[in-house]
């Protein structure tokens, strides 16, 4: 089997990434089969990608045949399952975040899909060789880890569960590149992936800094957002919402260790229900939903951001350590198509100092008692490169 066979996809979930992700397929070209376990839900979800359509097409982006062929021929939507990917070649899922969930549906599409389809997982987090071991056809399961919003994020990281087939994972890649997307290989199912994986890095950090009250949330947002970014690090917590932070958080401590866990100050909003943008209450104040207005005036001059791009070099040569990646340019890759970023972290490392990066990692280490900052075998060794 061979890329040239994936002629119809099954798009299981209507949900943020899954109306998305079948909205990539489609622009592809690809004919989908969206599902979801209620009629509100699929209808939402094509409303959804009809209204993403219809911007695109209003800025001359898509061709309007192929705005009509998807909204026509391409996409259907059931909430029969036996009919979604009866006649699919690759299933996709996007369902909630909970294994036994994920489980549960993969044995199903496993009974209803035919033999030779595909069946990835978009899942932030969960072991896909888990979730496989659900199925008959361990080889046929694999990961394809789309970022939000999947239209405009060019990564999908293409991920190897344990039994994933060598055929499996080069249809996976093709797949991605058929839909104009930057696939990065995942050679195992470590957690996090490799984008995800380097950010909890600094995230960490972050967190570390404002528990110790060094900086205040909103002269942290104003440097950040001076920066050039368009949302600081704690309104983006917010946005997100602290649960799903602190979730997160908690899946990284059980599964790398408890420099990961999440900080008392973000249990404690947590506890007191203060989740963000959805309950009004986070880090800041969301009137009515609003964005929070942040005082320029007050960016911190305390933060050196060179900091979190020191960690999220040292976490990344853990994943050729852990044997996820082969060279820490797949790194850069999947960190550049998966942020705003004009260059990953690994390129700015090659530009400093070495000794730099090393002193700095082990003050960080001991400054914020966070072994995981300490500097790996990978960054000491190897002479001024790494
Ligand atoms: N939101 C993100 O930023 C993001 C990014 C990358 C990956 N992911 C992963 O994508 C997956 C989905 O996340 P989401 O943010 O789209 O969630 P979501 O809650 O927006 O959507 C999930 C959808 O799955 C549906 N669903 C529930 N049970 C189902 C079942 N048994 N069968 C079929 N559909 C079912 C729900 O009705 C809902 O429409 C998760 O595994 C998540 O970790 C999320």
């Amino acid at each position: 089997m061979n890329i040239n066979d994936i002629k119809t996809v099954a798009m299981i979930g209507a949900g943020d990434m899954g109306h998305g992700i079948a909205e990539v397929a489609l622009l592809a070209g690809y004919k989908v089969n969206l599902y979801d376990i209620k009629d509100e839900f699929v209808d939402k979800g094509k409303k959804r990608i009809f209204e993403s359509l219809d911007l695109l097409a209003g800025k001359g982006k898509i061709p309007p045949e192929l705005n009509t062929a998807i909204r026509e021929q391409l996409l259907t939507t059931t909430t029969d399952l036996a009919k979604a990917v009866g006649n699919a070649d690759l299933v996709i899922e996007a369902i909630p975040e909970i294994m036994d969930l994920k489980k549960k549906v993969f044995a199903e599409i496993d009974q209803l899909a035919p033999a030779h389809t595909l069946l990835a997982s978009n899942t932030s987090t969960m072991s896909i060789s888990e979730i496989a071991t659900a199925t008959n056809r361990p080889d046929k399961v694999f990961g394809l880890h789309y970022f939000n919003p999947a239209v405009l994020m060019r990564l999908v990281e293409v991920i190897r569960a344990d039994k994933t087939s060598d055929e499996t994972m080069q249809i996976g890649m093709d797949f991605a590149a058929r839909e104009k997307k930057v696939g990065v290989l995942v050679k195992k199912d470590r957690p996090g992936f490799i984008a995800n994986r380097v950010n909890q890095a600094p995230a960490v950090l972050v967190s570390e800094i404002l528990e110790r009250g060094e900086v205040e949330p909103e002269a942290l947002d104003a440097f950040v957002r001076m920066m050039g970014s368009a949302m600081g690090p704690c309104e983006l917590t917010d946005y997100v919402g602290i649960d799903v932070a602190v979730n997160v958080s908690r899946y990284f401590e059980q599964t790398l260790g408890p420099d990961y866990g999440p900080p008392p100050h973000l249990l404690k909003m947590m506890e007191d229900g203060n989740l963000g943008k959805k309950t009004g209450k986070g880090y800041f104040e969301w009137p009515n939903g609003e964005r929070p207005k942040i005082d320029f005036s007050k960016a911190t001059r305390k933060f050196n951001f060179l900091w979190t791009i020191f960690v999220q070099i040292n976490e990344a040569t853990k994943l050729i350590e852990e044997g996820v990646v082969d060279t820490l340019d797949e790194v850069d890759l999947a960190m550049v198509n998966s942020s705003g970023m004009p260059f990953g972290p690994i390129y700015f490392g090659r530009q400093i100092s070495k000794l730099d990066l090393i002193d700095n990692l082990e003050m960080l280490a001991e400054r914020y008692d966070k072994p995981m900052f300490k500097p790996t075998k990978r960054v000491l060794g190897g002479g001024h490169k790494f």
